[in-house]
């Protein structure tokens, strides 16, 4: 059912280092910093040819990774996001499963102007897991 790894977020506390160092010492093509206040973080996307990192730092109080930082000041992977070709049929199958889905269980547009739902980690490992519609 999952299809590819679209990518592994981490929470960086100081989002100009954290691009400095995937551009400079990594040598990776990395996009300008993206405010998403409906999501509450700020982004920058790091390109790899096979999928992408998203490094996050929280965006206004209420921001859902404040709580993250604070307990990993130096920040830490937050999440990984498979593509499913219908977010849907799979939210229902991994309900059907026992998983459980976060929030209302409805889909919401994500980073990517996709649909995006997240499952709880407990439920997978110990990894928060997003799901994005392809
Ligand atoms: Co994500």
């Amino acid at each position: 059912m999952i299809g590819k790894l679209n990518h592994v977020a981490i929470v960086v506390p100081d989002l100009t280092a954290a691009a400095a160092l995937y551009r400079d010492t990594l040598g990776a093509r990395v996009s300008a910093p993206l405010p998403l206040p409906a999501h509450g973080v700020t982004t920058v996307f790091v390109e790899l040819p096979n999928t992408k990192i998203e490094l996050l730092h929280p965006l206004g109080e209420a921001s859902p990774i404040r709580r993250f930082l604070d307990t990993n000041p130096s920040g830490g992977i937050h999440h990984l996001c498979y593509e499913v070709q219908d977010i849907r049929a799979a939210r229902d199958r991994l309900r059907a499963a026992g998983a459980r889905v976060l929030g209302d269980g409805e889909p919401k547009t994500g980073a990517h102007g996709k649909p995006v739902l997240f499952l709880h980690p407990k439920d997978f490992c110990g990894t928060l897991l997003e799901l994005e519609q392809a």
